[in-house]
């Protein structure tokens, strides 16, 4: 199979600086292109053991080709590994290990490895160079991007960490080819989103090719994935703290995370939950006169050809709403969503009557 050399994203904000390199075996370019920029040749390789299984010596042996050492750290899988004290174990091992402020830490996993990595990166001797080797679809097209590090505390998810940006990312689609299917659909689902909120033509990508996108066709995913970054790029540069147009990245988020939290994590992935809640804010906005229903049933066409859930079924609606009134972007208690206008368009910071959210969940859930 012949490849083609990696496509550059650039992320520029006035604190973060780096390239994401995406294409097939961009690994194999690791030496040629991020590794230039690198100071020192002291790597460590953060991942789950099972990555490592699979691919240690291809990670290892990108390193090595650009001159770095390595030290590979693994941490088990799962979103309970995300907390201070995984991160207090990586601190000693750096230091026993003699890191200092020009060793590199590698994230090579999906979001949780990202989010702690980089977060360690960033608080390690005040900060170290680190770079993202997302491995899922959904770090490769939202958590890689726009350096949102963090650990998970007792009394929220995330509710520990820091902006920090890393040296580069390195997105390789060729990895996704082991990615076990729940996982797939979760980062499809992010890139719906990418689509209704600022992409009509990665949308109408994803309307034409369901089908190669559920056999995961390498070449259409490239381009999905590329435009899917370039939404959260354009977002995060336009927007890199979080104080306005950022929120948009929130569209289904609201309902999504809602769910997540009255099933206790159990029930949905994160990318179901945020399926049914794109599905539903679409009703919402639908209802209230935001939106066609010709788009919101290119909404619902879209999630159900992909395999993605529109709607959910025994949870009690209180329960959710009360949820979604703590929810730590809620202001004074009332709830706000993202809600769309047509795919492509969407708008923020929209106060919903909690009669209005209230009659939809309880006629679509
Ligand atoms: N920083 C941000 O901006 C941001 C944005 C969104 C989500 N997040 C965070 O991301 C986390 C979720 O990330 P995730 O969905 O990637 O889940 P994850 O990191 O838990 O990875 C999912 C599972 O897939 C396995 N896996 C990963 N890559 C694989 C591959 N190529 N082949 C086979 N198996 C593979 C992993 O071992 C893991 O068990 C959450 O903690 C969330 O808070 C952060
Ligand atoms: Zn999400």
């Amino acid at each position: 199979m012949s490849m083609s050399s990696p496509h550059k994203i650039a992320v520029r904000t006035p604190t973060e600086n780096y390239d994401i390199h995406v294409g097939q075996e961009v690994l194999r370019y690791f030496a040629r292109g991020p590794a230039t920029l690198l100071p020192g040749r002291k790597a460590f390789l953060v991942s789950h053991p099972t990555l490592l299984d699979l691919y240690g010596p291809t990670v290892t042996d990108a390193l090595r080709q650009a001159g770095f050492t390595t030290e590979a750290y693994t941490i088990p899988e799962g979103e309970t590994s995300k907390t201070l004290q995984t991160a207090a174990a990586l601190y000693t091992h750096l230091a026993k290990c003699g890191a200092d402020r020009r060793s590199v830490l590698c994230a090579f996993g999906g979001g949780v490895i990202g989010d702690l990595t980089g977060f360690v990166a960033a608080t390690y001797m005040r900060g170290i160079p680190f770079v993202q080797m997302p491995t899922t679809l959904l770090a490769m097209v939202d958590s890689s991007i726009g350096g949102k590090t963090g650990v998970n505390h007792e009394f929220g998810k995330n509710m520990i960490g820091s902006f920090y940006p890393p040296r580069a990312v390195c997105t390789d689609i060729t990895l996704l080819r082991s990615l076990p299917e729940r996982e797939y659909l979760c980062g499809l689902s992010e890139i719906v989103k990418a689509g209704v909120i600022d992409d009509t033509e990665l949308f109408a990508l994803m309307e034409r090719e369901v089908e190669a996108i559920r056999q995961r066709d390498e070449t259409v995913l490239t381009t999905l994935i590329e435009r899917a970054i370039a939404v959260k790029v354009r977002v995060v540069e336009e927007d890199p703290t979080e104080q306005g147009v950022r929120a948009i990245l929130n569209f289904g988020h609201t309902i999504g995370h809602a769910l997540e939290a009255v099933t206790a994590y159990e029930q949905y992935s994160h990318g179901e939950a945020v399926a049914i809640g794109m599905a539903l804010v679409a009703r919402l906005s639908e209802a209230l006169g935001l939106c066609a229903p010709a788009a919101r049933n290119r909404l619902y066409s879209v999630l159900e050809g992909l395999g993605l859930p529109v709607s959910y079924a025994d949870i009690d609606t209180q329960r959710l709403i009360d949820v979604m009134a703590h929810d730590k972007k809620a202001i004074d208690g009332v709830v706000q969503f993202v809600l769309m206008r047509d795919i492509g368009t969407v708008v923020y910071r929209q106060q919903v009557p909690t009669d209005a959210l209230e009659s939809l969940l309880v006629e679509y859930a």
